[in-house]
């Protein structure tokens, strides 16, 4: 959620923690500051630009840490934006995560004296080190010291004008990673902010301290005591962390879709045989076929895709299969056999906080786990037994796109290989193998009409509600559909199974209430037609979207009309989803919104 920078080198550290934070802003955004050794802190409510406005022209200094918050304890101002000090003013800290005790630890700060100058539970970690940095104690050794008596989770970075050439930096929950640059070591809180000065980066383990100094850096386990890292190499370029031209993040995102598709399938789609090749599954298959279970989870869109996974895997497999949402997975009690039950847990930015603690239930309960990861290196990758990496590239734009097809691919792929390994014959998988193949032209042409989804946007853009209607592989399109207007266009949007609109909702509809309705020629075609009936014989507008060969049929029932490439209806939601999420981003360009960094929304979510 919240971003940290960090350098300390030979270089000035303000140009990178100002560039560092304005990569971040994406994560987090509602204020920002930065402290460097030797010229001084500064924090701003607001945007990063706002922050570096506010930088006088000489403010340098070779060791700095900078943040971008997303405000949880406190509101988004000035004085609860970070870094914050200590009473002394000697201690600097940025944060990440949540100190859950910090009433606890504030009380006997309070009454020895300590004035707080915020609402933050950061700054009760602050005065609590600060309270611990004696004459002779280290910064790591007062940080580590504070750290025992801290529940909750963090990405530190702390620096002290005492010892100014040193960052100390800490995780238990929040991701951090180091990069090793040819001057100096740098500090994130994720890879982009990298991305322009180096691919060697080495991750943080929960628990781990690490100490960064010119000269190098040194790592400890909080518990255990000095550990070995390696080093590890960013595959993601500078430049697709870039707008490339393109308006928004969002756009240029979408843009990518036919790549992203290709990238999902490069080198996995075996022709011959009519299976899926995935290396990252490979140890693990022997275990993974004797599943009878399994348990997809994941958060917003990362869930919606676990859904068409769902009936993806069921279809092709035969497998029986739930789908939780991981903030409710991690409290329910696994009580089936775990030892025959596989979780799959789907997740972007691979640092979901509730997604990574469902998969660690699942795992401390003895299940095989696996991973659909887009961000290589982060920790539910790591975490996992194993999985597939989605190979999507950098997605920036709070707003899932690239991110979730390529999950839907990624999908596609397993319950390929499940169905093969269990029943599903060779012709069937040859026919879906030369299919996948095929979306990414299919991808191509409907990006190519945006112009006249736009045009339908720009009709849609004032309404205050809409309702997203589908069966079977389009509900849970219906659903990205919905998700996506709410958090980029702020327009109440509601997702049902077209069939259950007459269980309740459609009390809802009237002239000013359109209805968004998948249906694209697919087994239940007729059945989602005489939903849009229903619809219509109460006044509702409906916008339709089918598959090439049946708008005439369709048509006479919408008042506007979407069409996509015709494809087998399991494979269909690849192609759906992307007029949706045009649609949305028409929409809520129409309404002169800020579309890569919606209101309240942060990208990376990792904090409960
Ligand atoms: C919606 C969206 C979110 C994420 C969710 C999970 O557009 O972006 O709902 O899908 O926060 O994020 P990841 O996939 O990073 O775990």
């Amino acid at each position: 959620m919240c971003g940290i920078v960090g350098y300390v080198g030979k270089k000035n550290a303000t140009p990178f923690l100002l560039e560092g934070l304005k990569a971040l802003e994406y994560r987090g955004y509602d204020s920002a500051g930065l402290y460097v050794a030797g010229a001084g802190m500064v924090k701003r409510a607001g945007k990063v630009a706002e922050l570096a406005s506010a930088v006088p022209k000489n403010f340098s200094g070779t060791m700095g840490i900078a943040h971008t918050r997303w405000a949880t304890h406190g509101a988004p101002t000035e004085q609860n934006a970070h870094p914050h000090t200590d009473a002394s003013g000697t201690i600097w800290l940025v944060h990440n995560g949540i100190i859950e005790n910090h009433a606890e630890l504030r009380e006997p700060l309070a009454k020895s004296g300590v004035r707080f100058a915020s609402e933050t539970d950061t700054e009760v970690l602050t005065q609590l080190i600060g309270s611990l940095y004696k004459k002779d104690v280290l910064l790591e050794d007062a940080v580590a010291a504070a750290l025992a008596r801290v529940h909750g989770t963090y990405g530190i970075a702390v620096a002290s004008s005492r010892e100014p050439g040193k960052i100390v930096a800490a995780r238990l929950g929040s991701p951090l990673l180091i990069g090793i640059g040819t001057e100096g070591y740098y500090l994130a809180s994720d890879a982009t902010p990298l991305l322009p000065h180096t691919r060697e980066v080495m991750y943080l383990e929960d628990g781990e301290l690490a100490v960064l100094t010119r000269e190098g850096y040194v790592v400890k386990h909080l518990a255990r005591g000095p550990v070995k890292k390696s080093i590890e190499h960013l595959e993601w370029s500078a430049e697709a962390a870039q707008k490339k031209g393109y308006e928004h993040f969002m756009l240029k995102e979408m843009m990518e879709i036919p790549e992203v598709i290709e990238n999902a399938l490069r080198g996995r789609l075996a022709h011959a045989t009519g299976t899926a090749h995935l290396g990252g599954l490979r140890d693990v298959l022997p275990r993974l076929l004797l599943a009878r279970r399994i348990v997809i989870t994941g958060c917003g869109s990362a869930y919606y895709a676990g859904l068409v996974g769902e009936l993806l895997i069921e279809e092709f497999a035969g497998i029986p299969v739930e789908v939780e949402i991981a903030s409710e997975l991690r409290y329910r009690p696994h009580t089936a056999d775990v030892k025959e039950t596989v979780l799959i847990a789907i997740s972007q930015s691979g640092e979901t906080l509730d997604t990574l603690e469902a998969l660690r239930a699942a795992k401390r309960n003895g299940m095989l786990t696996l991973g659909i990861v887009n961000a290589v290196g982060s920790t539910i990758a790591r975490e996992t037994d194993a999985g597939v990496y989605n190979h999507a590239g950098p997605e920036i734009s709070v707003a899932s796109t690239k991110g979730f097809i390529s999950q839907l691919t990624v999908l596609a792929l397993i319950a390929l290989l499940l169905g093969r390994e269990r029943g599903l014959s060779k012709s069937e998988g040859k026919k879906i193998v030369e299919e996948l193949a095929k979306l990414p032209e299919k991808a191509r042409r409907i990006l190519a009409k945006r112009e006249s989804i736009a045009v339908i946007a720009k009709k849609y853009a004032k309404i205050r509600d809409a309702f997203y209607l589908g069966r079977k592989f389009e509900c849970p399109v219906a659903y990205e559909g919905a998700i996506k207007l709410k958090e980029i266009a702020y327009i109440h949007a509601e997702a049902y199974g077209a069939g259950e609109m007459k269980h309740g909702p459609i009390a809802l509809i009237d002239s000013s209430f359109p209805s968004v309705v998948l249906a694209p020629k697919d087994s239940l075609y007729e059945k989602t037609k005489s939903n849009i009936q229903e619809i219509r014989a109460r006044g509702g507008p409906i916008i339709a979207l089918t598959t090439e060969g049946s708008e005439a049929d369709i048509g006479k029932l919408a008042d506007d009309l979407i069409s996509v490439p015709a494809a087998p209806e399991a494979l269909l939601p690849i192609l759906t989803t992307i007029p949706l999420q045009l649609f949305a981003y028409y929409v809520a360009k129409e309404r002169g919104l800020p579309i890569d960094q919606p209101r309240n929304l942060a990208k990376s979510v990792t904090v409960e």
